[in-house]
């Protein structure tokens, strides 16, 4: 798994030190059932075979019968291997817990992730990073999340990192995850916010700490000024048509019921993980953001065709 792309959601190949925990108490509580399953069937089916003999006017079953309700098998069978196997999970549960909590360890990195219909705003307090979609993190430290919501009730999962954490609007949500190696790992909203709550996807990608550190002083920089007359008479574009909603910091576009795209053209996908971040991916967002993702918040921009080459051109040097 190191250094991949987790691109399944997939909770039984951990990646860092939370998830392997609860991975951990997946198995124990696996490894648990099986014998308790078959204990709790063997006596079954020694009643079916015995009730079946009865039936066929076998006297001497129903003589064994009454000697199969001995004190052993009422209290072993029935209390004490229940009470033995509910307070193994039960302490196995409450370990987990206490050693996945909340609380950010000491160097934990702090990480503000907002939910909105139907896409991620990821801020970095500490650096004046904001940014969508992608969370970067450094390798081997754990990452405080403070998790809330603009709108309604998500869910964040990133099943390879951690379990599930619900953003909600009234109250900050915390949680800690880590990874152990470098590479991507998918994640998805997962309580149902709305109409494109399939397509709220959310990926977290780790790195070596200095790559990490490298790509927070690049994210924390002002915009790239645009290179070329297009990308120039895009900024002119964006500044009438879509700086209400979109920030592009060192620019006077400073809305924020958009993504940041100070440094979009940095990102692999757009939309949330709905498309790959291309030329014509993005002509398509901007042209009918619509057609591609219903329901989204972003209007159909009223421009020409030419505009939205210019925007684009404007976009793509956001890097
Ligand atoms: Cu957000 Cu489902």
């Amino acid at each position: 798994m190191s250094g991949s792309t987790s691109a399944v959601l997939l909770a039984i190949e951990p990646a860092g030190r939370i998830a392997r925990e609860i991975d951990d108490l997946w198995r124990f509580m696996l490894i648990l059932s099986i014998p308790a399953f078959l204990l709790f069937l063997l006596p079954l089916l020694v009643a079916l075979r015995r009730r079946g003999a009865v039936e066929d006017g076998d006297q001497r079953a129903s003589t064994d019968q009454s000697r199969a309700l001995s004190p052993l098998w009422l209290y072993g069978g029935g209390v004490a291997l229940p009470a033995l196997v509910v307070i193994s999970v039960l302490g196995a549960t409450l370990l987990t817990m206490r050693s996945t909590g909340e609380d950010a360890p000491d160097g934990a990195l702090t990480v503000d992730v907002i939910g909105n219909q139907w896409w991620w705003e990821v801020r970095y307090p500490d650096a004046g990073v904001v940014t969508a979609n992608e969370i970067r993190i450094p390798t081997g430290r754990p990452v405080q999340l403070r998790l809330r919501s603009a709108d309604v009730i998500h869910s964040f999962w990133v099943p390879a990192l951690a379990g599930k954490m619900d953003l909600l609007p009234e109250k900050t949500n915390t949680m800690v995850i880590e990874a152990d190696e470098p590479g991507r790992y998918q994640g998805q909203c997962a309580e149902f916010c709305g109409l494109q709550h399939a397509n709220m996807g959310i990926e977290v990608v780790a790195e070596d700490p200095a790559e990490f550190e490298a790509w927070v002083r690049r994210q924390a920089r002002p915009a790239a000024e645009p290179v070329g007359s297009s990308a120039r008479e895009g900024r002119s574009v964006f500044a009438a048509a879509c700086a209400s909603c979109h920030t592009v910091r060192g620019t006077d576009a400073a809305g924020r019921s958009g993504p940041d795209l100070t440094h979009l053209a940095s990102r692999r996908r757009i939309a949330a993980g709905t498309l790959a971040l291309t030329t014509s991916a993005l002509t398509e967002w901007v042209t009918s953001p619509h057609d591609v993702k219903r329901g989204v918040s972003m209007p159909d921009p009223d421009l020409s065709e030419d505009e939205i080459a210019a925007v684009v051109a404007y976009l793509e040097g956001l890097r």
